[in-house]
């Protein structure tokens, strides 16, 4: 049987965050509603932080709102703290994206806390939606910014960020997602440290995030696939970045990478010429923005030729 992928669209987050123009509410759910027409179940639609420190995000309990209603679509939204996660609480989003850096520095500079501090706010939000009744409760994800390294520390410890997934797991993490917030990772690091992730806390979903910084996202993504991993972020024409990583323009492709997956014999559920003129949305509301991918370009071969592992 054809193995499912999960593709989730985050650059309505990862990407507007560093978009100065202000997209309308209005053209987000038309961006929201297409995308899932194509067949993406999952999207991160905004950033529960200050709107005088973000203020794309000041839509937020709107956009939330809005996408509730949208049956089918499980609705996640990033949260940096205790208050954003409260706010998500109240919202109804159905999952709450926590997030963190495995280095300190990155961290600081991000969320201006220690990673120890971050880590204890995780476990009281983790026992905050104990006391939520089931049906409202969402589900908790815990990402870990820097897994692969760190624009402010270099390297980063593949024994740390093994540590600290598993850390998040004990404290009742529904997913964790390993980022390459500033793309540093190469394959086989990629490789290596899903190897070892998958391997202590498998039992939970673990979720790739690849930024395209230096042309390996989807390099990257590949190895991802053959470690196991069955779950990844992506975004739209690869809008994105982080605004603390010089240069991280550029989430992986969203239509490239359901591709690559049809390419490697995985199923998404994702109907990519659909995905692909979704760009249209993006091209007209932010036409400074530079639009990345290539099936956009080349359009995709009249039968994809899909080729399963070899075992
Ligand atoms: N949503 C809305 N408002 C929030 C908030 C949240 N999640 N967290 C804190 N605030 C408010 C506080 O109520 C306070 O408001 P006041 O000045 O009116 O009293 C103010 O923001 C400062 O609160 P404080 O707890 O001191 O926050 P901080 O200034 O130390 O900032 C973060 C901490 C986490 C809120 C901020 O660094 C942040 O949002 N970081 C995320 C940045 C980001 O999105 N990066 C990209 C994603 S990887
Ligand atoms: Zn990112």
């Amino acid at each position: 049987m054809t193995q499912h992928i999960t593709l989730r669209e985050v650059g309505l987050r990862d990407g507007l965050q560093i978009v100065k123009t202000i997209v309308p509410t209005a053209a987000k759910m038309e961006w929201i509603r297409a995308e899932y027409a194509a067949g993406v179940q999952e999207i991160e639609v905004c950033s529960f932080v200050p709107p005088k420190l973000i203020p794309q995000f000041a839509d937020s309990a709107e956009l939330v709102n809005r996408s509730l209603s949208i049956q089918g679509l499980t609705v996640s939204a990033l949260v940096p703290n205790m208050k954003g996660a409260q706010r998500g609480v109240e919202l109804g989003v159905h999952k709450l994206n926590y997030v963190m850096s495995v280095s300190e520095g990155h961290n600081l500079a991000n969320v201006r806390r220690t990673v120890a501090e971050s880590l204890d706010d995780f476990r009281n939000i983790a026992a905050m939606l104990r006391d939520v009744p089931g049906d409202q409760r969402p589900l908790l994800s815990g990402g870990l910014s820097t897994s692969f390294g760190c624009t402010i520390e270099g390297l980063v410890s593949e024994d740390r960020v093994l540590e600290l997934a598993e850390l998040l797991v004990q404290a009742g993490a529904d997913e964790i997602v390993l980022a390459d917030t500033v793309g540093h990772g190469g394959p086989h690091a990629v490789r290596r440290l899903f190897d070892r992730v998958l391997a202590s806390v498998g039992k939970v979903p673990v979720i790739a995030h690849f930024h395209d910084t230096r042309g390996l996202g989807l390099a990257n993504a590949a190895a991802a696939l053959d470690a196991g991993v069955r779950h990844f972020d992506a975004t739209l024409a690869g809008l994105g970045g982080c605004p603390h990583a010089p240069g991280a323009t550029g989430n992986v492709v969203i239509e490239d990478l359901a591709y690559l997956c049809e390419t490697m014999g995985y199923s998404t559920g994702i109907d990519i010429t659909r995905l692909v003129a979704v760009r249209q949305i993006l091209a007209r509301e932010l036409p400074n923005e530079k639009l990345s991918g290539a099936i956009a370009i080349a359009g995709l071969p009249r039968r994809i030729p899909q080729v399963t592992a070899v075992a």
